[in-house]
């Protein structure tokens, strides 16, 4: 398979994560990038022998670009994704995809009209370990699907990114920022969210920030900064979902499914490996599962975080024409999910979701792994 070219849209923080996820990568080759800070782009290329950099016109000009990977903020998502479309460039984005429904709808309908692949972050349900839940779930293991757990908690946000700013803006939040690993693993698990409710607090609006490389000194939260919802899943099952910015320290598991037959335990699904557990319900201890794939990384290493799973699924569909696994309607549906948190939280009242999507097919033993 010829490799597809990427145009990285972005050169921050998470750039050099993605770097590490792509070169590994046969499918696809990072020919430029690209940051309103021309600087910024200029040492992104030299630090991993990138041939090309500059402004983003020129990259949406370079016929050497197949796929823009937008690596910008929140905000700025979709005014990128957008002019990449126009410029006849499939597109995959940070998320959250947009901060409106309406925004999406349009992107779904330019990449309609240009013929061009529209994919979105996160993709760690493509890795090993939410991908060897999937299959203890379509096995029938654990039996149907009654109820759920997730849970994402810390108070670290201030902590490890040197400008946070995001972090703490529409866009941002545990709901917008966290939220889309935990909703897409559960969607691609469970199956689409019927119906949302949720109420959010923030524990602390003014955020000094400890980042030792930091280029600010203190953030203003502008969003919610603890979040706890309830979902219910079309096909019945209920989960209880706490996002937070605001938790000093717990004993809580990530991700836990309850079945008519057994309980699995997932690993982070910040991360793309990591063990799963069961416990039958006739059994005495959680036994750990075989994965479906070999692990994206060493066991506990950093790698363990680093993105690309997703380019590189997109890259190998346009290749072979089959669907990519982060396609609109799994995007959009993960987005409403994510919004109806906030709007439930505004409104004080259970929010319907209008939206519905296949789970994206498994990945287990596909091109993009092998
Ligand atoms: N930092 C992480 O570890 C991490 C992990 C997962 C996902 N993400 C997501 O990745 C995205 C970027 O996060 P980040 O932490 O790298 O942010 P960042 O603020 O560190 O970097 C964003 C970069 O985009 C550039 N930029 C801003 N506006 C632009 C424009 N109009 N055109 C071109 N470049 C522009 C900025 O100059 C900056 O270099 C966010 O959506 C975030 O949610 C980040």
């Amino acid at each position: 398979m010829k490799s597809v070219g990427i145009g990285i849209v972005g050169c921050g923080n998470v750039f050099d994560i993605y770097m590490r996820g792509l070169i590994s990568d046969s499918h696809v080759r990072v020919v430029r990038c690209a940051d309103i800070d021309l600087a910024r782009a200029r040492e992104a290329a030299g630090r991993h022998n990138i041939p090309a950099h500059g402004t983003v016109d020129e990259l949406l000009q370079d016929p050497g670009v197949e796929v823009v990977v937008n690596l910008t903020p929140p905000t700025v998502h979709m005014e990128v994704t957008e002019a990449a479309l126009k410029a006849g460039k499939h597109v995959y984005s940070e998320k959250p995809l947009a901060l409106d429904l309406d925004s999406v709808r349009k992107a779904i309908a330019l990449a309609g009209t240009t013929g061009r692949r529209l994919g979105a972050a996160p993709d760690t349900f493509l890795g090993g370990a939410a991908q060897t839940a999937r299959a203890v779930l379509d096995e029938g293991r654990i039996g149907a699907p009654v109820a759920a757990t997730a849970f994402f908690v810390h108070h670290r946000a201030e902590s490890w990114h040197p400008d946070p700013t995001h972090l703490f803006k529409p866009g941002g939040g545990p709901v917008l920022d966290l939220g889309p690993y935990y909703i897409s693993l559960l969607v691609s698990c469970l199956g689409p969210v019927a119906e949302v409710a949720s109420m959010s607090h923030t524990g602390q609006k003014r955020r000094v920030v400890t980042a030792p490389n930091r280029r600010v000194e203190v953030v203003e939260a502008e969003v919610a900064t603890h979040s706890a919802a309830l979902l219910r899943f079309v096909s019945g099952a209920v989960c209880v979902v706490q996002l937070s910015f605001d938790v000093w320290d717990a004993h809580l598991p990530f991700v836990e499914i309850y079945g008519t037959k057994g309980a699995m335990s997932l690993a982070d699904p910040n991360g793309y490996d990591g063990d799963v557990l069961i416990k039958m319900k006739e059994g005495t201890s959680w036994d750990p599962v075989s994965p479906v794939m070999p692990p994206q990384a060493a066991h506990g290493s950093g790698d363990q975080f680093r993105r690309g799973l997703g380019v590189a699924d997109l890259a190998t569909a346009i290749r072979t024409g089959v669907p990519h696994s982060t396609g609109p309607d799994f995007v959009y549906h993960v987005l409403e999910v994510l919004l109806a948190i906030e709007t439930s939280e505004r409104s004080a009242a259970v929010t319907q979701i209008a939206s519905r999507c296949e789970r994206p097919r498994s990945m287990a033993n596909t091109a993009a792994h092998a």
